[in-house]
Parts: C-alpha cells; sequence; structure tokens
C-alpha cells in the first residue's frame, strides 16, 4: 500500500498538531453554543473523529452520505444518498470535510442546512484544493492548501483504498492513470 504513494505531502505529526489548533479555534468561536458537526461520509471520519476530541466543549455529531467521485478522479453531480436524523433548526452546523475540491458537494450541503433553517452553517475542511474550485463556496476552518494532484491517505480514498494510509499522501499517477484513459 505505501509502495503506492509518491510523495508524502502533509506528515502525521503535521496533521495532529492542526487538528489541535482547529479543535481550539473551534472551540473558542462556538463556547456557549448548540454545536453540530456534520460529517460527510465516508472521507471525514478519521478527521471527524480526531477532531471531535480536540475540540472541549459539548457538542452533537451527525453524518450524510453523498455520492460524489465514484472511481474516477473527476467531481460529478451531486446527490444525497444519506440524509441526518437531527432537525438541524436547533444547531450550529459545522460540515467536517476531508478535501474541498470543486466545491460542488459542500455547495450543495451547505445551501440545503441553510434552507432548513440552520442557526449558522460554517465548513472545516482538513485540505484545500483553490486551483480546482468552481462552485462559490470558501471553507471557514482550512487545515492545509494543497497543490492540484490526488492525494490520499487520513480518511481520504482512491477507489475505496489508502483510506488507512496514516499522512497525506500524493499517489502514484500511474495507479490512476488508466481512469483518466
Ligand atoms: P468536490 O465536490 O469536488 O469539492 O469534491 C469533494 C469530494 O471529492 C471530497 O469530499 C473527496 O471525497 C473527493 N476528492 C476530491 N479530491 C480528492 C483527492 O485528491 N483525493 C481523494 N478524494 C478527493
Ligand atoms: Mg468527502
Amino acid at each position: 500500500m505505501y509502495n503506492d504513494i509518491q510523495e508524502i505531502l502533509v506528515s502525521e505529526e503535521e496533521i495532529a498538531k492542526k487538528v489541535k489548533e482547529l479543535g481550539k479555534r473551534i472551540s473558542d468561536d462556538y463556547a456557549g453554543e448548540n454545536l453540530l458537526l456534520v460529517g460527510v461520509l465516508k472521507g471525514c471520519v478519521v478527521f471527524m473523529s480526531d477532531l471531535m476530541r480536540a475540540i472541549d466543549i459539548p457538542l452533537s455529531i451527525d453524518f450524510m452520505t453523498v455520492s460524489s467521485y465514484g472511481s474516477g478522479t473527476v467531481s460529478g453531480e451531486v446527490k444525497m444518498l444519506t440524509d441526518l436524523r437531527c432537525d438541524v433548526s436547533q444547531f450550529h452546523v459545522l460540515f467536517v470535510e476531508d478535501i474541498l475540491d470543486s466545491g460542488k458537494t459542500l455547495f450543495f450541503l451547505k445551501n440545503m442546512m441553510e434552507k432548513r433553517g440552520a442557526k449558522s452553517v460554517k465548513v472545516c475542511t482538513l485540505l484545500d484544493k483553490p486551483a480546482r474550485r468552481v462552485a462559490d463556496i470558501k471553507a471557514d476552518y482550512v487545515g492545509f492548501d494543497i497543490p492540484d494532484s490526488f492525494v490520499v491517505g487520513y480518511g481520504l480514498d482512491f477507489d475505496e483504498k489508502y483510506r488507512n494510509v496514516r499522512f497525506i499522501g500524493a499517489l502514484k499517477p500511474e495507479k490512476y492513470a488508466h481512469i483518466l484513459g
């Protein structure tokens, strides 16, 4: 598995340090508020579980599933597969995402939560690829800006693999060349 990685972009140590910083900022910003972390599955799982433990104020969590990449590397249409269980009108919603790429997913989800009457809707993403943004959206909390290469690890997959890689790495291009055609 680790042989398929060309280069480490963000190390385990850098991630851990950044997650602590984000947790501290979020704890300060949402003190006294009813905070709901909404994870976008499946890419969020590793980041979400570390981030929620770096936040030291009371919070609730919930998850959504949307269809996005399939096994390719280009963002298609966004479709909701699993919805939240809770009524967001009681909460300040903070989306927790692995990566903001075209921005289509979060643009769609953010609008949906606003329509449902959430008290506020913000976005926390571990990674941001601003070069590829199509939708009009900016994250409120960003771990790292990264260049336009396909990355895996710390929850991010390629064709459902590499989510358990401990750092963020760029995949060797020959690993996904067949999909780009
Ligand atoms: P967006 O809608 O284009 O912003 O894409 C969002 C989703 O695409 C992310 O939540 C990821 O699941 C996936 N994605 C985008 N870029 C990458 C990448 O470099 N590696 C793995 N998944 C990615
Ligand atoms: Mg995702």
